[in-house]
Formats: structure tokens, sequence, C-alpha cells
């Protein structure tokens, strides 16, 4: 870092390469600089319950490396197989389990990072509390590597529980699965997943995987997990949440309680992602809202892409209020699909802004938001961020083009 700032050459720092803003890609050109060879974890801490490692490594490789100890590390994006933990907290990456756990930030103790101009920081530590200063920690996670390089990262786990059961519920319409979901965190039942499946991504699964699963021509599907280490627990919460859904019009309440069926049912969701996207040539948004307006969002979404013409396939984390919006443009013309996009993807998230959410849960601004962050970002908040910027990387050479609009 000390001779590209020497020498004014852009650096991008990388992971995976898994990330869904195109935060990695070097739009400058200068160094492309992969994290990917820096993949040990230094030290599972049991007597602190910490991990610290460095952030190549694959994320689900670390979190069977702490649940040998019995230990866990939740956050469990759907590319976990493959993404990198030091991606992850660049991206501030989120996924199913957010809903009972939180997302990468939560479990961010402290860093090590080296500098634009390759001075090397250290924040936090191995501490659950501090308050000494700005948190710099904090700054750090979901800057989507335009501030530092992070080179070691300290986690927070907690214990591993020793149950699960998931469950999937077929819905006749959209609005029924939605409106289920605010009913079920209502009624206090912690699910450590609560997933919202458009009928369209479970069939592209199908099409890619050859998978198959029950009333797969019901519009939508909750799925559903819930964890802990207390059987009975477990089975009264599973009845009181089958009750709740049927009582909102659900289909049928279908049980996965092998760990066979339940990895079944995990990989159906996190092969819907690229499943969807094989379909057609794609944009895909990022869209989170307070999680009652869930039922709102889907109907203005599903009126604004019948007003334009455009197909939709929608799922995501919808006790979390983030549903993935994915705008497939099929067999349109490549003219006026590239007319439409632009226009119809600010209404969509004036539609977002308008129900009090934001432009991306978890993916990022990156490049492909960039355009669209002062449509819910002011004046002054991004002169602010962008003097946060300024502070870290005065020259402006860590990962250029990104977060902030061209104009
Ligand atoms: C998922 C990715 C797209 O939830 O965030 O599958
Ligand atoms: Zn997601």
């Amino acid at each position: 870092m000390k001779l590209a700032t020497y020498e004014q050459i852009p650096v991008t720092p990388r992971g995976a390469g898994t990330g869904l803003s195109g935060g990695c890609l070097p739009l400058y050109g200068g160094i492309a600089l992969s994290l990917e060879r820096m993949n040990r974890i230094l030290e599972i801490d049991t007597n602190n319950f910490i991990c610290v490692t460095e952030p190549g490594v694959i994320v689900q490789t670390l979190q069977e490396a702490v649940e040998e100890e019995n230990l866990f590390y939740p956050v469990d994006p759907a590319s976990r197989a493959s993404c990198l933990i030091g991606g992850n907290v660049a991206e501030n990456s989120g996924g199913p389990r957010a809903v009972k756990y939180g997302v990468t930030k939560d479990f961010v103790l402290g860093l090590t990072a080296v500098m634009p101009d390759g001075e090397i920081i250290k924040t936090g530590g191995k501490l659950y509390k501090d308050v000494t200063g700005y948190n710099l920690t904090q700054t750090l996670v979901g800057s989507e590597g335009t501030l530092a390089i992070i080179t070691e990262i300290l986690l927070k786990l907690i214990p591993l529980p020793t149950l699960r059961l998931v469950l999937m519920i077929p819905f006749p319409s959209l609005e029924a699965a939605a409106t289920t979901v605010s009913m079920i965190m209502r009624a206090r039942i912690e699910p450590s997943a609560l997933e919202f499946i458009e009928r369209d991504a479970i069939i592209a699964s199908r099409e890619q995987l050859g998978t198959h699963v029950d009333y797969d021509d019901a519009a939508a599907h909750l799925m559903i997990e819930l964890d802990g280490d207390n059987q009975d627990l477990i089975d009264e919460r599973a009845e009181k949440l089958g009750e709740i859904a049927l009582e909102h019009g659900a289909l049928d309440v279908l049980l996965a309680e092998t760990k066979q069926k339940q990895e079944e049912l995990w990989t159906i969701r996190r092969s819907l992602s690229e499943a969807v996207k094989s379909r057609s040539v794609y944009k895909e948004e990022d869209t989170v809202v307070p999680r009652d307006r869930i039922p709102e969002l889907l109907k203005r979404i599903k009126e604004l892409c019948a007003r334009w013409n455009i197909s939709s396939v929608c799922y995501g984390h919808a006790g979390d209020g983030n549903i993935h919006v994915n705008l497939l443009k099929d067999d349109l013309p490549d003219e006026i699909w590239n007319n439409k996009l632009d226009t119809m993807i600010r209404e969509l998230f004036e539609i977002v802004v308008d129900l009090g959410g934001s432009l991306t849960g978890e993916h990022g601004v990156g490049y492909s938001q960039r355009e669209y962050i002062s449509i819910m970002k002011s004046p002054v908040e991004l002169a602010l961020m962008k003097r946060i910027k300024d502070a870290f990387d005065p020259q402006g050479l860590l990962n250029p083009g990104k977060i902030f609009p061209t104009s």
C-alpha cells in the first residue's frame, strides 16, 4: 500500500468475488488485491468465545471449525460455501439467520487493517465492551473496501444450539404469506430464519437443481427454522407457528425434522439467487423495509412490475423485512429493457423509502447502486460520508468509484 500510494495506483481489495453490488470490480484498473491466501484461522478462544481469523477464510469453513468446539458463528449468507469472512465484514453481510442472531456487524469485536498509506491500525479487541473513543471497528464494517484493507478479524461466538427444525409452509397468495410473517414474530416465536420464497424462484431452482418441493405450484412459501436446546419449547413453537399459518390461509405445514431433509431445503434456498438469474438477463435489488410493511412492499412491487410490463421474482429474508427483487428481461428487446430499467428502479426505491425502508439491506451500494444513493441520503449526509472517506483515504486510491454517485 505504501508503494501504491507513492505511485498513485488505485487498489481494489477483493475476497471471493461473490458480492452482489460489484464491490470488488477494479473500475479504474490498478491493483486487484486478493486477500484469498490470508486464509488461516488464527485462534478459537474457547474461554472468551472469540475467533481470531484472517480475512481469506471461507465462511462455511470458519463455521465448521468453531462448531467443532460447540461454538456458533451464525451469520450465514447464501454464498457461505465460497464467500470469505473478510468480504462479509467489508460488506456487513446478512443472510437468513439475521432475524434471530443479527448480521456481521453484531459479531465483529475488533479488526486489524492496513490504511491506504500502509499504516496498520488495530481496532477493538477481545472485548465485549469498549467505548474508548470513536468506534473505528464499526466504521470499517460495511465500508465496502473503501476505507482500509482488513487483514485480521476478531469475531464473537456464541454457544452452538443443539436442536433445529425447519418448516415449509405453502400459501395460496403472496399477501397471505407476507401477512403471516408479522404474526409469527408478534407471537414471540423467535425463528432463526424466516424466509419468503415466491413460486417462480422455487420453479427456477427445480429447473436448475432438479429438486422437489411439495406444493411447488403454491404462490409462495415461508421457510422457517427454529433452533435451540429445548425440544419441548421448539415443538411448542412449531405448533403455534403452524396454527398461525393455517389461520392466515396456509395450504399445509410441512416439517423437516431430519438433518438430511433440512439440508435439502437449505440447498434449495441457497440456490435461489443463481437459479433465478440463470433464467434471463436480470437486475437484482435488495430492498429492506420495516418488517410489518412487507405485505405492502410486495403488493407495490408487483403493481410496479405490472405497470412496466416487466417480470419479477421475489424471495428473501422476510423476517428482517429484506426482500430480494429480481427484475427479469426475459425476451424483451435490449432497447426496451435498457430504456425502462433506470426509471423503474428509481420508482422501486421511491416505494421503499416511502415505506420507511432502505435501498440495500445486505448487498451493499458498491458499483451497481451508487447512482441511486441520493434517493435516500441527503447532500449533508453524503458530504459527511465523503469526509469520512477522505479522512481514511485522502488520495482516493482505495476501491475508487464505489458507494458515491458520479453526479
Ligand atoms: C440470498 C442472497 C441473494 O439471500 O442475498 O440468497
Ligand atoms: Zn439475501
